[in-house]
């Protein structure tokens, strides 16, 4: 076993990621993607970096109602006849090693395809369409889509999943007072408005194997004044920890166009140290994390359970490959290369 605190394995219920460099959802937007349905171009791409070394592997953001994709190249869970492209993928990327993670999301009001819903009638922008507001049985039929995709990927395979409520989409847009302003039990006091996040995360539970990890994706802070903040994220984690969530990977931003974002290397990596401190609970680390020396140090000094690259992992699907050997770590290429190692 590797003495290099990134490329240690790592233990979520009965499933193990052979080191704690994961890959971070991201939307493709791929021009061979019809009907949400997976294709070869996501074969590859998500076969690649399962080849390339990652532990963990999270498909893109797939959406469990056809209005709740971001755009019409999206992939989608919301019916069977999408599993079998999503089971290829997941099967080859678990041969290689990797743990095949999918992110199921709604896009809500940032839904660029008709139909946006959300929790106010409040655009995201001018450029973005009026979303309608949900009545109690819309907001019903979403928890149930969530339950019924979270099916879908465990037909398919998936060994973990994570829900995206981050980046503006409709779980974050719930949870922030800036896009929320419903007077019913779905908004106004905090319990209100992670109301919605709490029972989509209970009903995805009921139905997602014991054995097996449930992650959360949430966006810590709004950047933005009056919205959602790194307190009321830890105060959300501790509930999603007693609903059964293993780990949160812990983003932040994309609920309003006037948010005022800190940019630097690892900037979120304190929100996800925060969060880990202050609840016991596990957490991911993710942007702007490019150079192993600093990867390894977010996990040796207690900052972080794991780490996800994201652009990285664009700019080389090799990059964990190559850290382990920046880092003097043990990770195996896959048989099939040795000649070439
Ligand atoms: C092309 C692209 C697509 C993305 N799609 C998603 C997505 O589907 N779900 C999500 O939660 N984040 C998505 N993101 C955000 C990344 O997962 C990640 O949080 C962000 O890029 C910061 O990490 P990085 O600095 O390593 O790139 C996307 C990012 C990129 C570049």
């Amino acid at each position: 076993m590797s003495h290099i605190p990134l490329f240690t394995p790592y233990p979520l219920r009965n499933v193990t990621a052979r080191n704690r460099l994961w890959i971070s959802p991201m939307c493709m937007y791929s021009v061979f993607a019809e009907d949400g349905i997976a294709t070869d171009w996501h074969l590859a791409h998500y076969v690649s970096r399962a080849v390339g070394g990652a532990g963990l592997i999270i498909v893109e953001a797939t959406a469990v109602e056809p209005h709740g994709r971001i755009s019409a190249r999206d992939l989608g869970l919301w019916d069977d006849a999408q599993i079998p492209a999503l089971a290829r993928i997941a099967h080859l990327m678990a041969g290689c090693g990797a743990v095949p993670a999918v992110q199921l999301g709604h896009a809500g009001r940032k839904a660029t395809v008709p139909g946006a819903i959300g929790p106010s009638p409040l655009p995201f922008s001018a450029d973005y369409a009026l979303p309608q507001a949900m009545a109690q049985g819309e907001i019903d039929r979403v928890i149930m889509a969530f339950q019924q995709a979270a099916r879908r990927a465990l037909a398919a395979g998936f060994q973990a999943v994570e829900l995206h409520a981050a980046h503006g989409y409709l779980l974050h847009q719930f949870l922030s007072p800036l896009s929320n302003r419903r007077d019913d039990q779905y908004g106004g006091d905090f319990d209100s408005r992670i109301r919605l996040t709490l029972a989509v995360t209970a009903a995805v539970r009921a139905v997602w194997p014991a054995e097996l990890p449930l992650l959360v994706r949430i966006s810590a802070t709004d950047w933005a004044e009056g919205g959602w903040d790194l307190e009321q994220s830890v105060d959300l984690a501790r509930r999603l920890a007693s609903e059964g969530v293993d780990l949160l990977d812990v983003s932040s931003g994309g609920l309003t166009p006037a948010q005022q974002i800190r940019l630097g290397p690892g900037y979120q990596v304190p929100f996800a140290q925060r969060i880990r401190q202050e609840t016991g609970l596990a957490t991911a680390a993710v942007g702007l994390i490019n150079q192993a020396q600093q990867a390894n140090a977010i996990v040796r000094d207690g900052q972080a359970d794991a780490v996800l690259i994201a652009r990285q992992s664009l700019r080389d699907p090799y990059w964990p490959l190559r850290a382990a050997r920046e880092l003097g770590a043990e990770l195996a290429a896959p048989a099939q290369y040795l000649r070439g190692w």
